[in-house]
């Protein structure tokens, strides 16, 4: 039996959606050119504020303060999705912080906010031993200036409910601050890597012997190509239709793009979830 690994960092001594996406979610700030097959694992560093949903999730240890543990992404001026695994250890918000418009995490570049959390909600069939539903939404203190001084700070689109093989083919951006290699260390700047959506099947008979894969979870990536620790919580960004969709929160795999393919809670299947839980909280 293979270990599983979620992506978080510990640091220390070691269908259908009741609401709508925000108006403005998906659309990148900076204009960039894709020109090349860039390559979090094989990643290359991203344009500053070019995944301006992207969040760094600080958590409050008491021997090294605050320090990045996981990604996650704004969802609307009040609202971050993360993976459940990321704040396993804590349900107090307090325990929490979310740094918007980061790019370089070593040093301030003028665009950064940190923003507290006063709200944690772990999705409620988050199961730790079979990683099934690994989704939890933060409120924050204060909801972003989208229309004034944090416009460099965007929404992510969430799909809704849709079928599981629907987007196999998509080219991908998976995003993080995470180790850019199997026991590796994290990265100052944000990396990104481009990604193949794995088809349901394939990811299934891959991880035969160590979990099993459903309706819950997306993969993708390949060897040399993926997620690793510090990228938990963060999107997967696909490009539909001239908006960005977050298709995926990153959640675990075998190691970090090895033979298995990286694995992330698929929002799609929380849609419906996340924007009741939103409407009502
Ligand atoms: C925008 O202004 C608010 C209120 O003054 C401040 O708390 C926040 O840090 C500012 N955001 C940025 C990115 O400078």
């Amino acid at each position: 039996m293979r270990e599983m690994f979620v992506f978080l960092v510990i640091c220390g001594v070691f269908g259908t959606s009741l609401a709508a996406n925000h108006a403005l979610c998906g659309q990148q700030v900076t204009k960039v050119n894709d020109d090349s097959s860039h390559y979090v694992v094989g990643g290359v560093n991203a344009n500053p504020q070019e995944f301006p949903w992207q969040v760094s999730l600080e958590y409050n240890s008491a021997e090294v303060g605050w320090y990045h543990t996981c990604g996650a992404s704004v969802i609307s001026d009040e609202w971050v999705l993360t993976a459940a695994h990321c704040v396993d250890r804590s349900l107090d918000g307090a325990m929490y912080r979310c740094v918007v418009g980061e790019h370089d995490r070593t040093k301030p570049e003028g665009k950064e906010a940190i923003i507290n959390v006063i709200k944690v909600i772990q999705h409620p069939s988050w199961d730790t031993s079979k990683i099934v539903n690994d989704v939890a939404l933060l409120k924050l203190s204060r909801p972003i200036s989208f229309s004034g001084n944090e416009s460099h700070v965007r929404p992510v689109c969430l799909p809704d409910q849709q079928a599981v093989d629907n987007i196999v083919g998509t080219k991908c951006w998976a995003t993080g601050w995470g180790h850019t290699q199997w026991q590796g260390q994290v990265a100052p700047i944000l990396q990104k890597v481009q990604v193949d959506i794995t088809t349901q099947s394939s990811c299934k008979s891959k991880y035969l012997f160590v979990t099993s894969i459903t309706e819950a979870h997306i993969c993708f990536g390949e060897q040399g190509k993926g997620t690793c620790q510090g990228d938990s919580g963060g999107p997967l960004n696909c490009q539909v239709g001239g908006k960005y969709y977050s298709y995926g929160a990153t959640s675990f795999g075998v190691q970090c793009a090895g033979s298995y393919p990286s694995v992330s809670a698929r929002t799609s299947t929380f849609s419906a979830w996340i924007w009741q839980t939103v409407s009502q909280n």
